[in-house]
């Protein structure tokens, strides 16, 4: 059996999917270039047909990613796939990903189609993506509730069809390792054919499972494993790469296979992600947590340091994990900047973006004597970077709170270009902020999500915020870091109302 793990990484889309997580056009090819730097197989960078701004990031990634393979996901059906095949057109190597639902609760609710049309319209839906390329994945959506016959029957028509990836994926998260291994067992058993596909997984977290899944499935003979980093995806989200990369590289005993990720950026993707959509990383969580390799009790940091092995079973360093290194000052240079830029992975597009980060670089500085990677990264994670995405930006705030008084706030905002000002009081100084944005900007918007993190040690730290807004059914987040936590508050707050305006809607490809 082939010995390597296909590493297929669907933040851009299945992780974008998730309530508030949506990344502009700028944000996801950074994050595409960082799981390039990784080294990850196939890169699934959004849904093509969602919306023109969804396939202008998926052709402008394709245009700029060579190590990985890109992948558009579609629909079957006919739009969807030409939209898609548009899409990858420029990439050295590019997949269509396309999917119909196969579970009987979703062909007669869902799609209102018999078992015969479903398979109909798979193998079409196949045929039409071959026109683009020889790279099809085909998925048999809510797999994880189909019926075992339907799913033999299904896989080997579109394996006819030419399908070269044939993916299982548990969408509402219902399975458990013993089932869903056997499934995985069972399928390539019986499909005819099935030694010359690849099988994949992607699993749901809804019970928490979905590495547990995932890796159940890997042992039975899966070769690609669909996964987003931090587990970003849809309610719960999906299988999380760094724990399904961590698992097969540390228990190489069990799992018999190896991926090509290089597990140092794994890291620096985590913050990334989590930088740009403004979803924390819980401290616990396995591999990038803060506290994953932090050595607490007495006794563990006793038994480390007479040898490691007593209590790591992974180096902090090989997951990417490096002393906070204080990297630049107030009087580095622009080409330091610049460098340090790259290092990070962060590439800067425009003499006039650099200009302005560094602007802001030399601000911060002044604030703050110790720039760390972290602070550089929230820096750039910072939307103000792209100028024409700004309709609000802060020009000034003055914001006064005593023991005894009501808290209030003075601020100037530009709104289209055009300066207003305005005042209100609240509850504490970050309330009677967002009340005087709330004037000038009159979003009517409901704040869902109000969040501050310390980016490094110290109390001269700068604070990141994030905040979750939600109107007519659309939810954005916005983030802003500033050494004054109000300031990044309104930042944030702004951040997130500039989303609001800019952000067209977009198709979600499962409803
Ligand atoms: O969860 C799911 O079923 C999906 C498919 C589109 C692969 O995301
Ligand atoms: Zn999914």
């Amino acid at each position: 059996m082939n010995d390597h793990l296909v590493i297929f990484d669907t933040t851009l889309r299945d992780g974008e999917q998730s309530p508030g997580a949506s990344m502009t056009k700028d944000e996801k090819l950074r994050v595409a270039r960082q799981l390039e730097r990784m080294r990850v197989d196939v890169i699934e960078a959004g849904f093509a047909a969602a919306s023109p701004g969804d396939f202008d990031a998926i052709h402008t990634i394709a245009q700029s990613i060579r190590e990985s393979t890109v992948c558009s996901l579609a629909r079957a059906n006919e739009n969807d796939i030409r939209r898609a095949g548009e899409a990858i057109k420029p990439a050295a190597s590019g997949r269509i990903h396309t999917f119909i639902a196969t579970s009987p609760i979703h062909m007669e609710k869902k799609l209102r189609m018999t078992p015969d049309q479903v398979v109909e319209q798979a193998v079409k839906a196949v045929q039409w993506a071959r026109e683009y390329t020889d790279d099809i994945e085909f998925s048999a959506e809510d797999a994880g509730r189909s019926e075992l016959d339907f799913l033999c029957r299904i896989f080997e028509a579109v394996i006819k069809a030419g399908a070269k990836t044939l993916n299982v994926p548990d969408t509402v998260g219902y399975n458990v390792p013993g089932q869903f291994a056997a499934t995985i067992r069972s399928l390539r058993e019986r499909v005819p054919n099935s030694d010359k596909v690849i099988w994949s997984v992607h699993c749901h977290n809804d019970l928490g499972l979905a590495v547990a899944n995932s890796l159940a499935a890997v042992t039975e003979g899966a070769r690609q494993v669909e996964c987003t980093i931090n587990g970003l995806g849809e309610r719960a989200g999906n299988a999380a790469l760094e724990e399904i990369v961590m698992a097969v590289r540390t228990r190489q005993d069990i799992f018999g296979c190896t991926t090509r990720i290089d597990t140092t950026q794994i890291v620096p993707a985590s913050k990334l992600v989590s930088g740009i959509t403004g979803f924390p990383v819980q401290p616990n969580k396995a591999i990038v947590g803060a506290n994953a390799f932090a050595h607490e009790s007495g006794i563990h940091q006793d038994g480390v340091l007479k040898h490691r092995e007593t209590y790591e079973i992974m180096r902090a360093q090989d997951v990417g994990w490096t002393q906070n290194k204080l990297v630049l000052g107030k009087h580095s240079g622009r080409n330091a900047f610049k460098t340090r830029l790259a290092d990070l992975g962060i590439t800067v597009d425009s003499e006039e973006q650099l200009n302005i980060a560094f602007a802001r670089f030399k601000e911060l500085a002044d604030k703050k004597h110790e720039i760390f990677d972290e602070d550089l990264q929230a820096l750039m994670s910072d939307e103000a970077v792209t100028p024409e995405q700004e309709h609000y930006k802060l020009v000034s705030l003055r914001v006064c709170s005593e023991t005894g008084e009501t808290p209030h706030a003075r601020m100037t905002l530009s709104a289209g270009g055009v300066e207003s000002q305005s005042e209100a009081d609240g509850d504490g100084p970050v309330d009677a902020s967002f009340k005087a944005v709330e004037r000038i900007a009159a979003s009517h918007s409901e704040l869902l999500l109000f969040s501050v993190n310390s980016i490094t040690g110290g109390t001269d730290a700068q604070g990141e915020v994030t905040v979750r807004l939600s109107k007519n059914g659309r939810v954005v987040n916005g983030q802003g870091a500033d050494t004054d936590i109000v300031v990044a508050s309104v930042k944030a707050y702004i951040n997130a109302l500039n989303k609001l305006v800019s952000k067209p809607e977009k198709v979600n490809p499962q409803v």
